[in-house]
């Protein structure tokens, strides 16, 4: 235990003066957290107990740190959200909610009342736009969906109503890289709200508070896990929203479990290993899917054709394992019939795990119209042997356009 004192609060020069590499490994490891064990252990609780009346009420208000509730986390969960914080350099606070939908509809919440307008990207999330379109349209939020190209045209569709917007970059499906720091300063210079489902990218690869958003969604389902074996969301806020955030997280019920939070933080803590990983395989089964008859177009933000690459250049820090093709000719069944002929490649929903991952690529447009023809296939690239994947869709598109 001698060395614990290394990790303790305000040791040294802290955490924040790292590179982000090195954030991703000392971040949250607090002494009083591990108690000299490397990761904080599996802290299950509810009932917090107390020696007495004076010291259950010293505990309130709740906060970071000191045990209250279950509800208002433990150990385990507090070192991975102060683990996400570091990551996102202008951040006050993180809170974990059960899943990526959990959280964005948590941060939603938490900013939107009757009467106001929402600004959402065209190109979110499936059950995001479902969010909008069901739960907040009859809690009287109008939405108002926009080009996600839009940048600093953003500011046209502001109006009196107009209380938060919402971005997701890439886009689902499609991919768009959005300008996040122009919508941001448009928004910004009006008083609204920004959100950004940053799911993709992680703080790793875009630190999306530091670009001006005010809450930066994770669904840490995906690449914080990284194994596909748990269900976590988590948001984090500058200070100016961190306690509305909190507040709404906490009456409606919204937490993480201890035993998600310490897979995360395991997962968190090789989270640039295997981002780098997944963008080198995933960049080389992209490039050679963009040279085959049978692909017209691969949306890949680290590549020419992709709606906003030179964004992605400009603000991106690398590209993660997941992207799009845009097959030449052929129809939704002679694309099923590709996707099921693949072998190395999982059917299923979600991504961001060690596995690669074939997908129908369906989505809903109402503001803008997609520049492409085309059946979609969503690819996630995962840690297998690249030359493995390029030999089984070799095979699988050998065989597309002719019919069964
Ligand atoms: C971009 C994006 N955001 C949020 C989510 C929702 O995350 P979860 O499945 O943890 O609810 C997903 C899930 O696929 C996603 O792709």
């Amino acid at each position: 235990m001698g060395r614990r004192s290394r990790h303790a609060q305000g040791a040294g020069r802290g955490v924040k003066d790292r590179k982000p590499e090195t954030r991703l490994v000392e971040a949250g490891r607090r002494a009083e957290w591990t108690q000299g064990l490397v990761n904080p252990a599996v802290w299950r609780a509810s009932t917090i107990l107390f020696d007495s009346v004076a010291e259950l009420n010293a505990a309130n208000p709740p906060r970071d740190g000191t045990l209250h509730y279950g509800r208002n986390g433990t150990p385990t969960t507090w070192a991975l959200c102060e683990a996400l914080t570091e990551m996102e350099p202008g951040a006050a606070m993180t809170r974990l909610y059960p899943s990526g939908a959990a959280a964005v509809a948590g941060a939603l919440l938490a900013v939107l009342e009757a009467g106001d307008e929402l600004l959402m990207v065209d190109s979110a999330y499936g059950p995001t736009r479902a969010l909008c379109d069901g739960v907040l349209k009859r809690f009287g939020v109008r939405t108002t969906y926009y080009d996600p190209m839009i940048g600093a045209g953003i500011h046209a569709l502001i109006g009196e109503k107009t209380r938060a917007v919402f971005l997701e970059s890439p886009g689902t499906h499609t991919f768009e890289v959005q300008d996040v720091p122009a919508i941001c300063a448009a928004a910004k210079a009006r008083g609204l709200v920004t959100l950004i489902d940053n799911t993709w990218a992680t703080p790793l690869f875009f630190p999306a508070i530091a670009a001006g958003i005010d809450l930066s969604i994770l669904a840490c389902t995906k690449y914080i896990g990284g194994h596909a074996d748990l269900m976590l969301g988590s948001v984090t806020a500058t200070a100016a929203v961190a306690p509305r955030l909190e507040q709404a997280r906490r009456v409606m019920g919204q937490a993480g479990s201890s035993d998600e939070a310490w897979l995360a933080l395991r997962g968190l803590r090789t989270l640039d290993v295997r981002l780098r990983r997944h963008e080198e395989n995933g960049l080389k089964v992209a490039r050679w899917l963009k040279d085959q008859p049978q692909v017209a177009r691969v949306l890949h933000p680290a590549l020419p054709d992709c709606p906003g690459h030179e964004i992605w250049k400009r603000d991106f820090k690398g590209a993660t394992g997941l992207f799009s093709v845009v097959l030449a000719g052929g129809d939704a069944a002679a694309r099923d019939r590709l996707v099921d002929a693949l072998e190395l490649f999982g059917i299923g929903y979600s991504w961001g795990g060690y596995e690669s991952l074939a997908l129908p690529g369906e989505f809903v447009r109402t503001a803008t119209r997609p520049d492409f023809e085309g059946p979609l296939v969503r690819f996630h690239i995962g840690l297998e042997n690249p030359d493995d994947l390029i030999a089984d869709l070799a095979a699988a598109l050998a065989g597309y356009g002719k019919s069964e």
